[in-house]
């Protein structure tokens, strides 16, 4: 049977290592979490059961596997301690016999994005950016329509417009809206990206290093990596829309307490065909994952057993070939989710005139 792995790791340090160890999750702190993760092994999670492609009937299974980094502790080792250790969790991905591995969260960021990653293992390697992409896009449709907010008449903005994910996000709404903010941290990347987009952009293109500028946007993707949330309360207008794709969240948790007024969605969640059990609890209802996830589960369906999505600059061919190969084999948009909690239309309903009131 063809099979897959993905690789996930602590985003939350406590919340996360109490999932699989609850007595270290609750005696650590975080700050011992993110130190002893630096020494602790590869973590086999779960075997993933009952995946079911609607059109081809082909079943499959896979693994949970988790690299002991936490976010920060990615961010702050050489890059390659970080690769060491995310190469010995591929490694357990190929003992287990896994036909393809998936990089989630930071195991997909750090350093050249899985390139050097794909080159030490035996096995095919992705990120699952490319379907992340297509997913955040139709999300943002999806809420744009029940905002009431015509896409073509709108202004949007891509924060961490210049990363793998945000570079072609900002390039598919630069075809469709009328004004687009590319905000980012490094003034350079963002000028280039300009340059870049200009000539296939019908919107007005607008480069800012800062967040207030998102006062302007009525659609937002957020797709950083940031350790920290970055998008506070302040930086939103009444009625506008944020889509948040980046784990661990560039959405501050304060716009949930303070901010009735805009629809804050949860990027990249998808529905996966089958009766799929994941046996172990990531933080998501049943049958429902990453797009990240996602797409290596849609690659495994398809038994398409080659390096996909690596490196930091995404390709929008690869972006249109895993959305089909996905809605080929029933992967699904999730309803929407904010805060990790379903949201109804009947809330949407109150964001709106909450906003209107405004
Ligand atoms: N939901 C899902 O299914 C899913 C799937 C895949 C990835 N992700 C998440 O998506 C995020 C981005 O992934 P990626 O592969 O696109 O990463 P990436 O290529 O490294 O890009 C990250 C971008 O964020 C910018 N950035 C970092 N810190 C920032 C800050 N404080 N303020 C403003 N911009 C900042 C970077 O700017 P500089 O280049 O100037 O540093 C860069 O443009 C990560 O959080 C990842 O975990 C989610």
């Amino acid at each position: 049977m063809d099979s897959f792995a993905f690789i996930i790791h602590p985003i939350d340090p406590k919340r996360d290592v109490k999932r699989k160890f609850p007595f270290l999750g609750k005696v650590l702190n975080a700050p011992l979490i993110n130190f002893f993760s630096t020494f602790f092994p590869p973590v086999y999670l779960s075997e993933i059961q009952n995946i079911t492609s609607e059109s081809t009937g082909k079943t499959i299974k896979g693994w949970l596997i988790a690299c002991p980094l936490t976010s920060q502790r990615m961010v702050e080792l050489p890059e390659w301690v970080a690769y060491r250790k995310i190469v010995q969790t591929g490694r357990l991905a190929e003992r287990l016999g896994a036909d393809i591995v998936g990089l989630g969260a930071f195991t997909a960021v750090v350093g050249d994005g899985g390139i050097t990653v794909a080159k030490r293992l035996d096995i095919p390697v992705t990120t699952g950016n490319s379907y992340t992409i297509a997913t955040a896009i139709q999300s943002i449709h999806k809420a744009a329509k029940l905002m009431n907010i015509e896409v073509s008449e709108a202004t949007a903005a891509v924060v961490g417009a210049t990363g793998s994910i945000g570079e072609v996000c900002a390039a598919l709404l630069a075809e469709e809206v009328a004004r687009l903010f590319l905000i980012g941290r490094t003034e350079k990347k963002l000028h280039e990206l300009h340059s870049r987009l200009e000539g296939n952009s019908s919107a007005q293109l607008v480069v800012s290093t800062d967040l207030n500028s998102l006062w302007e946007a009525d659609l937002i993707l957020t797709v950083t990596s940031s350790v920290q949330a970055i998008v506070q309360p302040q930086h939103l207008r009444p009625g506008s829309v944020i889509c948040d794709v980046a784990r661990p969240r560039d959405v501050s948790e304060a716009i949930a307490k303070e901010r009735d007024d805009v629809l804050v969605i949860d990027g990249g969640v998808v529905d996966v065909p089958g009766l799929v059990n994941f046996n172990f609890d990531f933080g998501f209802p049943p049958g429902k994952a990453y797009a990240c996830m996602a797409e290596t589960i849609a690659l495994a369906l398809e038994g398409k057993f080659e390096d996909y999505s690596l490196g930091k600059k995404s390709n929008l061919r690869q972006v249109r070939e895993i959305a089909a190969i996905a809605d080929k084999h029933g992967f699904k948009l999730s309803g929407f989710r904010s805060f990790e909690r379903p949201i109804t239309d009947m809330q949407i309903k109150t964001i709106r005139e909450n906003a209107k009131r405004k």
